[in-house]
């Protein structure tokens, strides 16, 4: 069958579900994917699957319109340009965190010794590891199958880093670090209802939500860790959920050897947070 017979055939599996650029997206992610051609090739002729992938075309879609993430259908993601495997277990990584490694990456500050606390896919450290000439990453993860899976993506990528697998809570270091980055689980439980079905039936629970009673529990965790293991000058980045980012403001204001600036994301939330240890 032809590309713009399997187009109308997707569009019209999925309409109720993605809207027509988020449709537009996905399909020639899932051609790519089948054909190994170009968006620009797929775009320029009319290409036909053959019976074997047509029949892989249509699961993807039956799938899709269960609201599974195309990223775990075909269980790789890109992020930073870099590819990672994927499962359940974690994240699918989002925008919004590309924009973080960005902000490291431009960053005026020592980057040798960097901590990447509740590490996922690892793509924050892997991402770091790789485009930070001699910087010396290590990943802290709490779920064991994620950690299996930041070692996959770390050799995919070529990259040499430390990986942890413990809980921060508990979690005791002797090493210091010129800069520690968390993208921790920030959306609140009383929130759940706001979750579109394709994040809360597939993504891991442990990497999205936090208790009501104490929402920035992994900030204040982080903060007290770096008393001590972080060295001074040394800067935390935090990506943060723009709906707390008053009390966010209100917790640093605690920790009087820490000056701190808040950034936007791309639609405009405060999302991000630097602070710089300076005593
Ligand atoms: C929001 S996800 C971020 C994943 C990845 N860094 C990213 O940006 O895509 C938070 C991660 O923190 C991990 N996590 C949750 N509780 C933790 C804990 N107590 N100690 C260490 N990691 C934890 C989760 O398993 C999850 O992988």
């Amino acid at each position: 069958m032809d590309c713009s017979i399997l187009r109308k055939k997707f569009n019209e599996s999925l309409f109720d579900i993605y809207n027509s650029e988020e449709l537009n997206i996905i399909f020639y992610i899932v051609m790519q994917n089948l054909t190994n051609k170009s968006k620009l090739e797929l775009m320029t002729s009319n290409y036909k699957l053959g019976n074997v992938k047509e029949k892989i075309f249509y699961e993807y879609v039956n799938r899709l319109s269960n609201y599974e993430p195309i990223q775990y259908i075909l269980g790789n993601t890109i992020f930073n340009n870099l590819e990672f495997d994927l499962d359940n277990s974690v994240l699918i990584p989002r925008p919004e965190t590309e924009e973080l490694v960005d902000l490291i990456i431009k960053h005026e500050c020592k980057k040798e010794k960097i901590l990447d606390i509740g590490s996922g896919s690892g793509c924050i450290a892997i991402a770091l590891a790789k485009y930070i000439l001699r910087s010396n990453v290590t990943a802290l993860e709490i779920c064991p199958n994620a950690v299996k899976i930041i070692n996959k993506n770390a050799s995919k990528n070529n990259v040499e880093i430390d990986i942890i697998c413990e809980d921060l809570f508990t979690f005791q270091s002797k090493s210091t670090f010129d800069l520690i980055v968390s993208n921790p689980p920030y959306i609140v439980y009383s929130q759940k209802y706001k979750i579109s079905k394709n994040v809360l039936n597939f993504e891991p629970h442990h990497a999205l939500f936090v208790n009501d009673n104490d929402p920035l529990i992994f900030y204040k965790v982080i903060l007290n860790f770096s008393k001590n293991n972080l060295n001074v000058d040394g800067n935390i980045f935090f990506e943060i959920n723009d709906i707390f980012h008053h009390e966010m403001i209100q917790l640093v204001s605690k920790y009087q050897n820490f000056s701190y600036k808040l950034i936007k994301d791309f639609h405009g939330k405060k999302r991000f947070m630097i602070l710089k240890k300076n005593t």
